[in-house]
C-alpha cells in the first residue's frame, strides 16, 4: 500500500452527502484519527453549503469526476443511489474507497468492477457495516461449538425508518431537479428489469428490497457458511416481504425473509443456527443507533447422561458502532495490516443470489407502464 497515505491522516471524499453519510459517515470521518473528509459531493446546493460549513470542509463538487480528480482525495465512500458508474469512475481514479451496498443494481453491472478494482490493486470495500458488528462477530466465534446445523434462519423485518428525523438533525435539499432524480430511477428499474428477464420484471420492487434491506441478511448469511448453493424455494409473501429457502453444502438448508414495512418500534433482523444439541442466536441492533452491538443467546441441551442440565447464556456484543469499525478495518487494510473482510467479490456474490431468489419465483411479467417507464 502506498506508504505516504499510511503517514498522514487519509483524505475522505464523500460522494452522496445525504441520510446515511450524515448520519453515520461524516462523523465517523471527524472524529476518527487518521481519516479526515477533504471534500463532499452531492447533487444539492443547500445540503453541500451546510455541511461544508459544519465540518469546515472547503473542497465541494456536484459532479463526483471533479471529486475524484481531486489530488487532496486519497479514498471515497459512494453513498450515491447508482453505486455502479461511480464505483467504476473511482476505479479509473485510482481511489481506494468503501460503496454502500448495494455494490450495484445488477450482478452484470458488478462484475467488470470486482475485476477492476483488484487490476489496481485497489482497498475495495462493500458497505456490509453488520459484519464488523462485535456482536456478528462473536457468534462467527461459537459457530464452531454448535457442529453441523441442521437449520439456519435469518429474518429481517426491520422496524421504524420515521424515527430518525427525532434521533438525529439531517439537512435536506429541495434545491435537486426532480428529473434528475427520475431518470435515474426510471434507468434503474430498466437494468433491473433486463436482468431478471422477461418473465420476472414484474418482480422490481422486491427485488430492490432484497438488495436496500435483505442484501445485509444475504452477506450476514455468507459470512458465516459461505455462499448458498441452491435456490430450492421463493415465495412473494407481499411487494416487499420475501420468503426464500437457500441450500448450502451437505445439505443444511436457510430459511431467508426479509420484509420491508413493519411498523414495529423495536429492530426485527436476526439469525438464528441450530444444531444438534445447541442453538444460537444473533440479534442486530436498530443500525442507526450508536453503539448498540448485536447480542448472542446460546442455548445448550442437557447432557444424555444427565450431568449437566439445559443451559441458556446471553453474550452482549462489546458496544460499538459497526460503521465505525468499518472504517478502522478500511484504514488497516489501505495500511496493510488487515485483509477486506468485505471485498466486492461478496457484494457481487450477493447479487447473483439475489436474482437468482427472484427467479425462482414463478413468472410475474412487469405492467406494461412499468416497463415503458
Ligand atoms: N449500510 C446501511 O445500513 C445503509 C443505510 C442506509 C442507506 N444505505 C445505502 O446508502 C445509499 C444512500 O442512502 P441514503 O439513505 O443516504 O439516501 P439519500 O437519498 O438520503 O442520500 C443520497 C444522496 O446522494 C445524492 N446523490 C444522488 N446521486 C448523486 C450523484 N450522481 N452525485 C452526487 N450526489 C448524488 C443525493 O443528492 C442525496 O443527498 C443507498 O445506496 C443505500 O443503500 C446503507
Amino acid at each position: 500500500m502506498n506508504p505516504t497515505v499510511a503517514r498522514k491522516a487519509l483524505g475522505v471524499g464523500v460522494i452522496g452527502c445525504g441520510e446515511i453519510a450524515q448520519l453515520m459517515h461524516l462523523p465517523i470521518l471527524h472524529e476518527l484519527p487518521g481519516l479526515r473528509i477533504a471534500a463532499l459531493c452531492d447533487l444539492s446546493d443547500t445540503v453541500l453549503s451546510g455541511l461544508s460549513a459544519h465540518y469546515g470542509v472547503a473542497a465541494c463538487y456536484k459532479d463526483y469526476r471533479d471529486l475524484l480528480a481531486d489530488p487532496a482525495v486519497d479514498a471515497v465512500v459512494i453513498c450515491t443511489f447508482d453505486h455502479g458508474p461511480v464505483v467504476k469512475a473511482a476505479i479509473e481514479a485510482g481511489k481506494h474507497f468503501i460503496v454502500e451496498k448495494p455494490l450495484a443494481f445488477t450482478a452484470e453491472q458488478a462484475r467488470p468492477l470486482v475485476a477492476a478494482a483488484a487490476a489496481k490493486g485497489l482497498v475495495a470495500l462493500v458497505g456490509y457495516m453488520k459484519l464488523y458488528d462485535p456482536g456478528y462477530r462473536l457468534g462467527l466465534e461459537q459457530l464452531e461449538a454448535i457442529g453441523r446445523p441442521k437449520m439456519i434462519h435469518v429474518h429481517d423485518f426491520a422496524g421504524r425508518f420515521d424515527r430518525y428525523q427525532s434521533l438525529y438533525t439531517q439537512l435536506r435539499g429541495t434545491d435537486i431537479d426532480p428529473t434528475v432524480l427520475k431518470a435515474g430511477q426510471a434507468a434503474a428499474a430498466a437494468e433491473i428489469a433486463a436482468a431478471l428477464g422477461p418473465d420476472h420484471a414484474g418482480y422490481g420492487d422486491l427485488y430492490m428490497t432484497l438488495l436496500m434491506l435483505g442484501s445485509h441478511d444475504l452477506a450476514v448469511l455468507r459470512g458465516a457458511f459461505g455462499v448458498a448453493e441452491r435456490v430450492d424455494y421463493a415465495q412473494a409473501v407481499g411487494p416487499y416481504h420475501i420468503l426464500a429457502v437457500l441450500g448450502f453444502p451437505d445439505g443444511v438448508p436457510a430459511l431467508l425473509e426479509v420484509a420491508f414495512g413493519a411498523q414495529y418500534e423495536w429492530w426485527d433482523e436476526w439469525m438464528r443456527v441450530d444444531g444438534e444439541a445447541s442453538q444460537m442466536l444473533i440479534e442486530f441492533q436498530n443500525p442507526y443507533v450508536r453503539n448498540a452491538a448485536a447480542t448472542i443467546r446460546l442455548k445448550q441441551a442437557a447432557k444424555a447422561d444427565g450431568s449437566e442440565g439445559a443451559s441458556e447464556r446471553v453474550l452482549p456484543g462489546t458496544p460499538d458502532t459497526a460503521f465505525r469499525r468499518q472504517w478502522q478495518h478500511f484504514l488497516a487494510c489501505i495500511e496493510g495490516k488487515a485483509a477486506p473482510i468485505t471485498p466486492l467479490q461478496g457484494g457481487l456474490d450477493d447479487l447473483e443470489l439475489a436474482e437468482r431468489i427472484i427467479k425462482a419465483l414463478p413468472a410475474k411479467m412487469a405492467a406494461r407502464d412499468e416497463a415503458a417507464a
